[in-house]
């Protein structure tokens, strides 16, 4: 690696198959504080070159075995920055303009004023000094840069533990108010994630998705425990009152400046795809795909868990239900998603023994009859 100027003795490279040119260049340079290496020709210089540091090279053009020219550019293939200064005393412009191109920093012309020489050199010095600060400072900003990214990427992943735990904090009420659908949202979002990922979902958001999952029934929050807690099934009246969770809470959520891209996914999680579901009966793609990923989610772990006033469904009829409900409660495409993965691992209850996979059947042609619980126009696990 070769050293910066400002970090090593000035030493020039003087290359001059005239010994009397290379001596006068030489002896000045001493008297300027200059240290100092001559060569005869170019392969000798390039020698020099390969082995020592130096400042800066002030050759001639017209010399035995290797020219200026040819050393010039193999200088400048192995030290871009390197400054040379080339000197002819058959001066043709053909000759200066082939040099400048070749990344010459001056052309001088012999018998030269060795005044000139000292102060071409002198700032051919100041240039390669210049530039090499002007990296040192870049390479501090892209350090500085990357300091201040570790340290937001530190702070940014501080923000998203703290709002984690602020929503298990709001899980865990919801969990509190209800004990029987205790580690419902931690399951909705295990497989919301999984349908997320899916769909093609990743990054930001991917992440809201987990949010809006953990979230989507945080309006329980407002309905009365009596009615969470009923160990009877529900009448119409009170089946209206929990209706009303998406919107008790999206009100919870618009006092929350960093939930507000999941507002959307809690108001509209029992929508259905037929348009009969509420609170604005939207219809089809209508439903933000977030929220239809939800409900497939919400209603395969409300089906699969035990309620007061019901037990679970088998996995095998949980799947017949939803089947049965392609197109009319669920988006087909989010339906199909989901009966390719493998969640019976994430039901409430799982059974050791029990061979988690989708039962051998024909699930367009055997459905069972409705059921007398469907009575207020939803199936019965998922309120
Ligand atoms: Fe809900």
């Amino acid at each position: 690696m070769r050293h910066k100027v400002n970090e090593m003795e000035k030493r020039i490279l003087i290359v001059d198959d005239d010994e009397k040119i290379g001596s006068i260049v030489s002896r000045r340079l001493t008297l300027e504080g200059f240290s100092w290496v001559t060569a005869r020709n170019g392969r000798e210089a390039l020698q020099y070159f390969q082995k020592e540091n130096f400042s800066l090279i002030i050759s001639d053009i017209k010399m035995p075995e290797m020219n200026g020219l040819e050393l010039l550019k193999e200088v400048k293939a192995l030290d871009q920055k390197m400054v040379v200064v080339m000197m002819t005393a058959y001066p043709e412009i053909d000759l200066a303009v082939a040099a400048m191109h070749a990344g010459a920093y001056d052309f001088i012309i012999k018998p030269f004023d060795l005044d000139l020489a000292v102060f071409s050199i002198r700032k051919g010095l100041e240039k390669r000094k210049l530039e090499e600060e002007i990296e040192s400072y870049h390479l501090h900003l892209e350090k500085l840069v990357e300091e201040k990214t570790e340290r937001l990427r530190g702070a940014l992943s501080a923000l998203r533990k703290s709002n984690l735990d602020t929503v298990k904090v709001l899980v865990g009420a919801i969990d509190a108010k209800d004990p029987h659908t205790r580690g419902h949202a931690d399951r909705v979002r295990e497989i919301c994630l999984k349908i997320g990922m899916k769909s093609g979902f990743n990054g930001e958001k991917l992440e809201g998705l987990e949010y809006g999952a953990l979230l989507h029934d945080i309006g329980k929050l407002g309905i009365k425990d009596k009615i969470l807690q009923k160990q009877t099934p529900l009448t119409p009246e009170e089946y209206r009152h929990i209706q009303e969770h998406p919107l008790i809470g999206v009100r919870i959520l618009e006092g929350i400046d960093f939930f507000r891209n999941q507002i959307f996914m809690v108001r509209h999680h029992h929508e259905r795809f037929d348009g009969g579901g509420y609170p604005d009966q939207l219809a089809g793609k209508e439903i933000p795909l977030e929220a239809r990923i939800i409900s497939v989610a919400d209603a395969f772990d409300a089906m699969t868990s035990t309620r007061p006033h019901r037990s679970k469904r088998t996995l095998e009829d949980t799947f017949i239900e939803m089947e049965k409900e392609r197109g009319k409660h669920f988006d087909p495409d989010i339906l199909d998603i989901f009966l390719r993965e493998n969640f019976c691992d994430l039901t409430p209850e799982s059974v050791p023994d029990k061979k988690c996979s989708m039962p051998e059947r024909n699930w367009k042609t055997s459905f069972p009859q409705p059921q007398a619980e469907w009575s207020y126009g939803c199936p019965p696990g998922f309120k």
